[in-house]
């Protein structure tokens, strides 16, 4: 039973404020005088967007994708589909994709090349987390928040099938 999973504390919320300020100063240096589009992908990514947004000092727009990746709970498939495309458009702009975790990256590569079809004047990926142990496909993050070797974390966006998206940190469930 998920709900009887036990969980340890793997980022607390003072550790994530931290890491989400120091990202968004980096991004606000790279970026400014920059026409940027960030793009959310749903659901896992909202609590990092709405934290890291309102630490930037440019300006910017803010968009959502979702997208599903066939499998449940903590295993993921090869084929991913759009359920909801961004409205705004990128071309010409620059593109922040933003996402909660890159693990087999099978998602990433497909939303990279969608957006890429689009012809952005840059393109890059943030990632709150980045679990390079179960990768499949060739994908590197441009910006990281945090680099996990391995485990399936709930907390902070992250689900285990909808379940602990609001826990205000990060939590490794154990086996
Ligand atoms: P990928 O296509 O295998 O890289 O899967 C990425 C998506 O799987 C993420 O955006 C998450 O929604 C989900 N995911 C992968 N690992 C975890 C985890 O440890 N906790 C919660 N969700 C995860
Ligand atoms: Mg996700």
């Amino acid at each position: 039973m998920v709900k009887d999973r036990k969980k340890r504390l793997l980022y607390s919320e003072e550790i994530i404020d931290r890491r989400v300020k120091e990202l968004a100063d980096t991004l606000s240096h790279d970026y400014k005088g920059k026409d940027v589009v960030i793009v959310c992908v749903l659901k896992g990514a909202f609590i990092f967007l709405a934290d890291l947004t309102r630490y930037l000092g440019i300006s910017y727009v803010v968009d959502f994708v979702r997208l599903r990746s066939y499998g449940s709970q903590s295993e993921s498939s090869g084929i991913v589909t759009v359920t909801k495309d961004i409205e705004v458009s990128v071309e010409g702009r620059d593109v922040i994709i933003l996402e909660d975790i890159v693990d087999t990256g099978t998602t990433l590569v497909y939303l990279r090349d969608m957006l890429e079809k689009r012809n952005p004047a840059s393109l890059k990926i943030c990632t709150l987390i980045d679990k390079k142990e179960r990768r499949l496909v060739e994908i590197d993050a441009d910006y990281v928040g945090f680099d996990l070797d391995e485990g399936f974390v709930v907390g902070y966006g992250l689900d285990f099938d909808e379940r602990f998206r609001c826990l205000p940190s990060v939590y490794l469930i154990e086996e």
